[in-house]
């Protein structure tokens, strides 16, 4: 019989057709709506592999009543939706996409950047809405980007792909990560900085380090009171990593002038989050990786990984490297 592959979402032809070659496959096919827990649940309990997306909690109740799991390919380079342990224990091979997305997330944390010190959202809207009746010398003035100061919270490989992004408009990068990272150091020339000296000095504070215990509510309200008050929070990695209540009084008080955020607490956000109602605030729907070109790339790395298991090789991107007996 062959394996079954369960894709928790509706996904191009192309993958359906790349896996359906070898595999037995089923998708979800409502285009805007995840996948019930109850029909997941049901679909993990007979799958050889799941291809997940980071919404879909792969926990120790999902591992516990999937039997036959080989392994999970996230749709994703995060993987705060797995639980790697439990995985492991289960003997259940845990794969990312990591580097086909780095370019992509950086360029568009980069945007956000740009956008949010730019006004652009706050000012397209103000174009539509027909409030455009002339020119004016301090209409929708934003902040300067070049010749400010970076300060880039996780420094891997998004993060240096953000800092070569700064570069360009010829940004003073300051960076703090847990390890020091000589590469960006000499060829970009980054500079080190502890957590509250990269909060006291950035002008601009880029969140880009992964969500794991260390980093969870790692931005609370005295953080944003340490920046600058003409400081502007960027936000593409995960939400969790900041209080968000924080912020939203971090923004209300103005301890900050704005903020560009891809990612939130409770993802999707609701159209009456308190944020939405901030014109200082450039909010997007986790769209970091979301190219034509990197999504396929991403969905592709996940059936070279899948098919990786099933042929007895290595999968290139494993997360949990203790499940290894291969
Ligand atoms: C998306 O957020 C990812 O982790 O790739
Ligand atoms: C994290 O994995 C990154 O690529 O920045």
């Amino acid at each position: 019989m062959k394996p079954f592959v369960y894709v928790t979402r509706k996904v191009p032809d192309d993958i359906v057709s790349r896996l359906s070659a070898s595999y037995h496959v089923e998708t979800w096919t409502e285009e805007d709506k995840a996948v019930p827990r109850d029909i997941l649940l049901q679909k993990a309990a007979s799958a050889d592999a799941l291809l997940t997306v980071i919404s879909d909690a792969v926990n120790d109740e999902l591992l516990s009543h999937a039997s036959q799991l080989k392994v999970v390919a996230n749709m994703a380079v995060g993987f705060d939706n797995i639980d790697l342990e439990s995985a492991s224990r289960h003997g259940v091979a845990i794969c990312n996409t990591p580097d086909v997305l780095t370019d992509t997330t950086a360029d568009l944390t980069f945007a956000l950047l740009l956008a949010t010190a730019r006004r652009m959202t706050e000012a397209s809207e103000f174009v539509k809405e027909g409030k455009w009746t002339s020119w004016a010398p301090m209409m929708l003035v934003g902040t300067d980007v070049h010749h400010k100061k970076i300060g880039i919270v996780g420094m891997g490989k998004i993060g240096t792909a953000v800092a070569k992004r700064a570069a360009g408009f010829d940004m003073e990068i300051l960076y703090h990560n847990r390890k020091r990272h000589e590469v960006a150091e000499e060829m970009l020339g980054a500079q080190y900085r502890s957590f509250d000296e990269l909060l006291q000095e950035a002008d601009f504070v880029v969140c880009l380090a992964p969500l794991n215990d260390g980093t969870r509510g790692l931005f609370q309200r005295e953080h944003f009171q340490k920046m600058k008050k003409e400081a502007m929070f960027i936000n593409a990695s995960r939400g969790p990593i900041i209080n968000e209540q924080a912020l939203i009084d971090a923004l209300e008080a103005g301890d900050i002038a704005a903020a560009g955020l891809d990612v939130f607490d409770k993802e999707p956000i609701s159209a009456d989050h308190p944020f939405l109602s901030m014109k200082n605030v450039v909010a997007l729907p986790h769209i970091g990786s979301a190219s034509k070109e990197t999504r396929m790339a991403m969905m592709m790395t996940c059936c070279d990984n899948i098919e990786a298991v099933f042929d007895d090789r290595p999968p290139k991107t494993l997360v949990n490297k203790d499940v290894l007996q291969f």
